[in-house]
């Protein structure tokens, strides 16, 4: 029987920090109500595109896991905040590392695109179709957001996290999966507008409208990531006890508490990062399990519980059973180019080009990133 093992993995965090204060110096919005209402105090906005992300944390991940990019057979990339749609950004980030005989495949189920595509990376390698997988979970909403709507502009942040699959004989990695889709709430999560391109380090805003139902969401997702765990659960006769570390999709923290109550796990074995990232979508899970392996909270031999929800409404929750290694084999030394603005300063750029609704203006273009693409490899 093959298994597919994670064996490396890595995060990318921009390091621009967005406070609750610095939002309320343009929303009718306070720390109080944010960090009461949802668990955030701050959240990172990038300077760089998402496929720059996505590189560094995959490349740390292949460090992590001690494979060369040339090895790798499979680049999925988790996300809905693409640089572009064609070419694909998976493509993107294939070419910055060097992966030159890898599949590459954009996998967009919002949220929780980084579990679904950890999911299909782990059917592909269990099937024999690959051996070995990069899964990326990665977003750059700050430059798609509406930053006149209060409703959504303070629940989100940007960051990417990645991992790398190995097949393997010993029993690991993904053991179940539950996945499905609340397509009757399709319409309580909707961002109309988004998907708008941008070349050439210019960007076009597009006019995205955020139509979000915060209530019927926060009920939907914390009824489907329980049931979903509970299925996972029973499916390989685990109880609640025996789950060493819950690492959920960061949406809100009162949701996080009300997922683990429903599933049995106390809160002091689930990684809450959402205090200082916020919701990351599709980075939330891949950057809270990095940061669990940092922190020295998995163990050898751990069994992990990953619920996710996001839009579509698709939901699921992974059962994980960790193997021996919890340290990296190795560090990558690539690294971001600094910022040269503040977070607040770039969100006022683009807010600079946006009409008090949030609409972009017609005909302006914003400059998207920092006047450096390269990465570098520093030392
Ligand atoms: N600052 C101050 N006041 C605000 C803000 C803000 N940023 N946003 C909304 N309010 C106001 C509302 O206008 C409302 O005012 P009113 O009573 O005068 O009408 C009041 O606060 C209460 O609003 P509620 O919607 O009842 O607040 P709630 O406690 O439900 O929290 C929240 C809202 C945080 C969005 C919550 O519903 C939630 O977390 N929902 C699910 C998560 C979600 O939608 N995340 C988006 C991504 S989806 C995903 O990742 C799965």
């Amino acid at each position: 029987m093959t298994y597919a093992a994670i064996t490396g993995w890595g995060k990318c965090m921009p390091p621009a920090v967005l406070s609750n204060d610095d939002l309320s110096t343009f929303l009718e919005t306070s720390d109080e109500w944010i960090s009461t209402r949802t668990g955030m105090r701050e959240r990172r906005i990038s300077h760089v595109s998402a496929i720059e992300l996505s590189t560094v944390a995959a490349s740390r991940a292949l460090a992590c896991a001690g494979l060369d990019a040339a090895d790798v057979d499979l680049i999925i990339y988790g996300g809905v905040s693409n640089d572009e749609l064609v070419p694909n950004s998976a493509s993107g980030v294939q070419i910055a590392l060097g992966a030159t005989k890898a599949a590459s495949i954009d996998l967009n189920t919002a949220c929780t695109s980084f579990c679904y595509g950890l999911t299909t990376a782990t059917a592909m390698i269990r099937t024999g179709v690959v051996r070995n997988a990069i899964v990326i979970g990665v977003e750059l909403i700050s430059r798609y957001m509406d930053w006149s709507n209060r409703n959504v502009a303070v629940l989100f942040g940007d960051g990417a996290a990645a991992v790398v699959l190995q097949a393997s004989d010993t029993e690991q990695g993904v053991l179940a999966s539950s996945l499905g889709c609340d397509a009757e709430g399709r319409q309580t999560l909707r961002v109309r507008g988004f998907g708008c391109t941008y070349a050439n380090r210019e960007i076009s805003f597009g006019d995205t409208l955020w139509d979000f139902d915060g209530q019927a969401i926060f009920k939907r997702a914390v009824h489907a990531m329980a049931e979903a765990s509970r299925r996972v659960m029973a499916e390989r006769g685990i109880a609640p006890d025996d789950i060493d570390l819950v690492v959920p999709h960061q949406a809100n923290l009162r949701i996080i508490e009300s997922v683990a109550k429903y599933a049995g796990v106390p809160m002091e074995k689930v990684m809450v990062t959402v205090q200082k990232y916020g919701n990351m979508s599709a980075a939330t899970v891949p950057v809270a399990l990095v940061e669990a392996l940092e922190e020295g909270r998995v163990r050898p031999g751990a069994t992990l519980l990953m619920p996710a929800f996001g839009g579509g409404l698709t939901w699921c929750s992974l059962l994980v059973r960790w193997g021996e290694r919890v340290t990296p084999l190795g560090h990558s030394t690539i690294e971001l180019p600094p910022p040269t603005q503040s977070a607040l300063e770039m969100v006022n750029a683009i807010r600079a080009h946006q009409d008090p609704h949030g609409r972009s203006l017609a005909g302006l273009m914003a400059p998207a990133f920092a006047e450096s693409y390269t990465l570098s490899a520093a030392g």
